[in-house]
């Protein structure tokens, strides 16, 4: 049984003070979905992981994971989180190769994988993400595009490494755009990601894997999306800032 995950990348957003309280409020609202088998992460800045890794601790449904990780262990890089240290602060989860680190700071395909190794010893699920620009959907590349970024950043990983990590689809065109997928482009290509993974490990390691699809899903479109058979959950970011939208779209799967 593969694991129904509701993320939410709060990117570059919040003071201090909001993002404990934004914890708080969704430890609170999270409770009374406790019938509900869903996973719950979420992704802070760096700064605010040890706060909420502790603040979060009593709430086993909310994990706390990094917006990114060095793809170097240790030494003189000025500015760099290692994945030792995120796993000294309890952080579980780490995104890689989201496409704003892709487009912004020159992530490729190949520093991603070194990330996902890093991560992987250090006992932290990546969660390795994809997806084509409009550039290269309207080119109509984009199937091959996804599979070179499968193949290139974590398709070197062994059965039982790469079953431990989870992949999000996050078309670059839709993220932050208020432009979904529709539910026919997602399973589209869920169901590619799923058939692409299942040509490599096989058919029960495709099974049991999480792919998530993120690029404004709200509270509106959620359900619809998470219906899906290939959807397993979504990476939100926008609608992760408000409570209410994001405890509704946790509520949206099935
Ligand atoms: P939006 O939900 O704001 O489109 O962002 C999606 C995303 O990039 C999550 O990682």
């Amino acid at each position: 049984m593969r694991k129904k995950i509701v993320a939410g990348n709060w990117k570059m957003n919040l003071l201090k003070e909001e993002a404990q309280a934004l914890t708080a409020e969704l430890i609170g609202m999270i409770k009374d979905e406790e019938s509900r088998p869903v996973n719950v992460i979420l992704f802070p800045p760096f700064i605010y992981i040890n706060a909420l890794t502790q603040q979060a601790n009593a709430e086993t449904r909310i994990s706390i994971g990094a917006q990114n990780c060095s793809d170097k262990l240790s030494g003189a890089y000025t500015g760099e989180v290692s994945a030792p240290m995120l796993a000294s602060l309890g952080c579980k989860y780490v995104l890689v190769g989201h496409s704003e680190r892709r487009s912004y700071y020159g992530e490729t395909n190949q520093s991603c994988a070194t990330k996902i190794d890093l991560a992987l010893q250090n006992n932290i699920s990546p969660i390795y993400c994809i997806g084509e620009t409009l550039n290269e959907r309207e080119s109509g590349i984009h199937f091959d595009i996804l599979k070179k970024q499968l193949e290139e950043g974590i398709f070197y990983l062994n059965k039982e490494d790469f079953s431990k990590c989870i992949i999000a689809y996050e078309p670059v065109w839709a993220i932050g755009t208020g432009k979904t997928a529709s539910s026919d482009q997602a399973q589209e290509i869920h169901k590619f990601i799923r058939q692409t993974v299942a040509a490599k490990y096989g058919n029960e390691t495709a099974e049991n894997c999480s792919i998530l699809y993120g690029g404004s899903c709200n509270d509106q479109n959620a359900k619809e999306l998470f219906n899906l058979p290939d959807v397993d959950g979504g990476l939100i970011g926008g609608a992760s800032l408000k409570s209410r939208s994001f405890t509704n779209i946790i509520k949206s799967l099935p």
